[in-house]
């Protein structure tokens, strides 16, 4: 008997430990071998031996129970001291920062439109009634309102709701030939999945003389633009309205997702909506008084395209400055 005690005490691990019990106590084990041996002892005998056994049993069992404590207790300490994490510890991660998805997506289609000579143009992100709404044919109580309802002051002065009115202002500071874009934040009353109250778009007017200013010139320039922001794609041109714009049509690229296939994206058209555009309403050019003059205009929404190109789900995400989500674009 005496061994089992060192055995038990000289256990290493919870497991060494585990395998002894069984040896001891278990239905094979030596106490039950040693109660099985009572039936052959003389019969005087029987009673010794029996208290003796249970009394060995009882002290193996706390030998044992102490142990196994003792053990536990000593794993335990390990297992935290390999798993420790200080929380004092400085961080030698830096960063250097990165561009917002958005204005990177902003700079790659004004670095495109620069190549092309058109000029950048800011305007202003409060305007007036006239230069975001009347200059544009878009007369008070025009149902075409309605789609674009923003954040008013007084005086008829409001946030933009798109970038359109700088058409205005350029025409009106300046003699035709014209070629600009406009790159900046407009503001409307949206939000949802696709919708903020605040993004960008980038405007864009050439203006020149009669005659010289087609659709086709309109097209080639698109198609070129959308092949260098999102490669081999289809381009398709959809008659639309504007009321600054006539014809007007609104532009689809074949869907980036599912290359044309039809996926949820695209709503199983195949096809993404991307910009709007068209040849510049002659209403446009007698609210500026210019004459004798041809042209062809666009805008597009720079979320959308920055969405389409990292594919990101959910437009608002955009805005939350989550560091998690826009580390991804560094
Ligand atoms: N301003 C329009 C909007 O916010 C976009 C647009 C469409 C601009 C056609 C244009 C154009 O210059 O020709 O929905």
């Amino acid at each position: 008997m005496k061994e089992w005690y060192n055995k038990i005490n000289e256990a290493q691990s919870v497991d060494a430990l585990e395998e002894i019990r069984i040896a001891v106590f278990g239905k094979k084990g030596i106490l039950a071998a040693e109660f099985a041996k009572m039936k052959t002892a003389p019969n005087e005998q029987k009673a010794q031996i029996a208290k003796d056994l249970n009394n060995h049993k009882t002290a193996l069992m706390n030998e044992f129970t102490a142990k196994k404590i003792a053990l536990q207790t000593q794993e335990l300490q390990e297992a935290m001291k390999a798993e420790a994490i200080d929380v004092s510890m400085f961080s030698t991660k830096s960063s250097a920062g990165a561009l917002h998805p958005v204005m990177e997506t902003m700079d790659r289609i004004v670095e495109y439109f620069s190549s092309m000579n058109f000029a950048v143009k800011t305007g202003q992100i409060v305007e007036d009634d006239f230069h975001n709404f009347e200059a544009l044919n878009l007369p008070k109580y025009h149902p075409a309102r309605d789609m674009q309802d923003t954040f008013y002051f007084k005086d008829e002065m409001l946030l933009r709701t798109h970038t359109s009115p700088v058409q205005i202002r350029t025409m009106l500071e300046s003699k035709p030939p014209i070629r600009m874009i406009a790159p900046g934040a407009v503001f409307r009353r949206d939000y949802d999945l696709t919708h903020t109250p605040m993004f960008h778009q980038i405007e864009g007017l050439l203006v020149d003389e009669e005659g010289k200013v087609s659709f086709a010139n309109l097209k080639f320039i698109l198609e070129d633009f959308l092949k260098y922001m999102f490669g081999d794609v289809a381009v398709r041109f959809r008659p639309s309205f504007f009321p600054f714009t006539e014809p007007s049509a609104e532009v689809d690229i074949s869907c980036v997702f599912c290359k044309g296939e039809g996926c949820r994206v695209c709503s199983h058209t195949g096809w993404l909506e991307v910009l709007g555009c068209g040849i510049v309403d002659q209403n446009v050019f007698k609210a500026v008084e210019y004459k004798n003059v041809s042209g062809y205009a666009f805008g597009l929404g720079v979320e959308r395209f920055a969405m389409l190109i990292h594919q990101i789900g959910d437009l608002r995400s955009l805005f939350e400055g989550d560091i998690k989500l826009l580390e991804q674009f560094q």
